[in-house]
């Protein structure tokens, strides 16, 4: 089965995931990337049953609104009953390195605000350790020399990824080579350098259920 077809099969299975807890004033979170793309694309069918959705990037809230799903500010929106979205990396904890698609931020604060955190993802984003792919860091532009500094003192090798420019406003540092056998002290401590808006670790706030699509099914994961 190809990696798209992992993907679509775990959007519709997320849509059966949270379909139980769709009425007509539900606004759910939802995420940014192709797996997300398919989630939005499967959801829009049932768009009577439930009143819209917090995006947690431009991208996926002009894919919301192009199938009629009305979007929504999180100021105003309360604690929302369920996030679904994607990831570049998850381990059997359900910690996770998101922001290949650079809205990092807004998922790690959609994701706060959600009271469970669906993620949907193919086989090939399982791993056993975290850090094989490039951890991304949203820092403020200014800082960026700075923060690199900061973060090769941590063991990274940081790289600018050219020619971004997050829905923040800010930049994208990729680190290569860290060591994350410890990823809720290294979420923190990459934090806690000033100019970090916030990193890709979502260990503080892993998922609560991970949809994974594999050759012999969607498997229904949790911690
Ligand atoms: C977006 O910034 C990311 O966190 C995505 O959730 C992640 O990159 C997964 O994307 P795909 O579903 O496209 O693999």
């Amino acid at each position: 089965m190809s990696q798209d077809a992992l993907k679509q099969a775990v959007a519709e299975a997320a849509v059966r995931e949270v379909q139980p807890l769709l009425e007509g004033d539900t606004i759910i979170g939802i995420g940014t990337g192709s797996t997300a793309n398919l989630f939005i694309d499967a959801l829009a069918q049932y768009k009577q049953d439930f009143d819209g959705a917090v995006a947690s990037s431009e991208a996926s809230a002009e894919r919301l609104k192009a199938h009629g799903i009305p979007v929504y500010d999180l100021n105003g929106a309360g604690t929302l009953p369920v996030y679904i979205d994607g990831a570049d990396e998850v381990n059997a904890h359900l910690q996770m390195i998101k922001g290949g698609g650079a809205a990092l931020t807004r998922e790690k604060i959609v994701a706060a605000s959600s009271r469970k955190f669906i993620c949907i993802a193919d086989q090939s984003k399982w791993v056993n350790l975290l850090g094989e792919f490039p951890l991304p860091v949203e820092v403020i532009p200014m800082a960026r020399s700075y923060v690199a500094r900061e973060l090769v003192k941590l063991g990274a090798d940081p790289m600018y990824r050219e020619g971004v420019t997050t829905d923040n406003g800010n930049i994208i540092l990729d680190c290569y080579n860290f060591m994350l056998d410890d990823p809720l002290t290294l979420e923190q401590r990459i934090n806690d350098i000033t100019g970090v808006v916030t990193n890709g670790i979502f260990a503080r706030r892993p998922a609560d259920v991970l949809l994974l699509g594999s050759e012999s099914g969607v498997q229904r994961l949790t911690p």
